[in-house]
């Protein structure tokens, strides 16, 4: 019986894969690699054997050798994957860093997520208040022209009631015809004229909002602050219906334990012109620096609103009468929450913004 060098190919095969399998590091399997699929390995050495058999016999030895090697090929080609994959672990483990504790004691569950400002809290309750009353909510820009802050609103260029606003100008245009609104009611304008120009009158609106002022801050006020105009536009409306509305405001927001008052003022865009004001609430009434120590806060302004505005925009006063009312929501906030100095609401404090969520 001819004996062939592939007698033992098939124990061979299994010898070397057994050695693939039991490479347990990259190293290792680089270190072995020429002897198990090199010049100088077994199937190498076989290879060059195949000369000793018959050329009859060759074609057949040379096809299972060729699959021999691509098995053993494909075996070390599997395991140096595996192997590259455990190196990767173990060097991700050996570069952890173990926060244990910290971590536990860092991240706090549920996390803390903040909450809205005081003045965002206090703009929406307010504006709860007026919608149950039957009002809507509009807004308007916070940059306007003269026009809107100041003329449609009764005060002519020039007119001395304009030292009621320190205003910050907007550099376009013509020298100081582009402002920060330095209130809320220019946007009453442009409720009166978009209700005009979609013949939408009646109008019930309040109109929140950020106003500005070219003020130094004190207790009581803040270059930046927030203002809610209120509008009232319809048939046979007089004063009376004003001081209702406030009434029943003042009630529904401050509780029964806060006095108000409305005393007779000046503004241009109305007339009578009233302010609003409420028992300063850090003193409860006997005067505090807070309050100038007078014992009342001011909140706003109110109206009944002047003609020359509805004839501004282009409603017949004949027809119609309204009454309007302008208070600080950030003094709102002050009052009710006996904040005594109203800087605190810009100052970011935690401490004192976390007492309101
Ligand atoms: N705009 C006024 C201010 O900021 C407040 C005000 C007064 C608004 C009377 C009104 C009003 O709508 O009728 O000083």
């Amino acid at each position: 019986m001819t004996t062939s060098p592939l007698d033992d190919l098939a124990d061979q095969t299994q010898q070397l894969l057994s050695n693939i399998a039991a490479l347990a590091t990259i190293d290792d399997l680089r270190e072995n690699e020429a002897a198990i699929t090199g010049r100088r390995s077994v199937l190498s050495t076989l290879q060059k054997s195949l000369g000793v058999l018959a050329p009859e016999d060759r074609k057949d030895a040379g096809a299972r050798l060729q699959e021999a090697r691509r098995v053993v090929e494909g075996a070390l080609e599997d395991r140096r994957q595996e192997l590259r994959a455990l190196a990767r672990v173990e060097v991700l483990a050996h570069d952890r860093l173990d926060l244990g504790d910290v971590v536990v004691s860092a991240v706090q569950w549920p996390a803390s997520v903040g909450h809205p400002n005081l003045v965002a809290i206090t703009q929406r309750e307010l504006e709860d208040v007026f919608v149950a009353m039957g009002f809507t909510v509009a807004e308007g820009p916070e940059v306007e022209s003269d026009w809107y802050n100041f003329e449609a609103l009764n005060i002519p260029p020039a007119h001395p009631a304009r030292g009621m606003w320190d205003t910050f100008y907007v550099d376009l245009g013509e020298p100081e015809t582009v402002v920060l609104r330095t209130h809320t009611s220019p946007t009453q304008i442009h409720l009166m004229e978009a209700a005009v120009a979609e013949n939408a009158l009646p109008i019930h609106s309040v109109m929140p909002g950020r106003c500005y002022r070219r003020d130094t801050p004190d207790p009581r006020h803040l270059a930046t602050f927030h203002q809610i105009e209120g509008l009232v536009i319809d048939r046979g409306i007089a004063f009376a219906d004003l001081a209702g509305v406030i009434e029943t405001f003042t009630r529904a927001y401050f509780g029964p334990d806060i006095e108000s008052r409305l005393r007779p003022g000046y503004f241009p865009f109305t007339e009578p012109s009233a302010e609003f004001e409420v028992t300063c609430t850090i003193c409860r009434g006997e005067g505090c620096r807070t309050c100038s120590h007078t014992g009342w806060i001011e909140l706003g302004g109110c109206g009944v609103v002047d003609p020359a505005v509805l004839a501004a925009v282009g409603i017949d006063s004949d027809e119609w009468s309204g009454f309007a009312f302008g208070f600080g929501i950030d003094r709102c906030a002050q009052m009710r929450h006996e904040i005594a100095d109203m800087r605190a609401l810009i100052e970011n404090d935690v401490r004192f913004l976390e007492q309101f969520s």
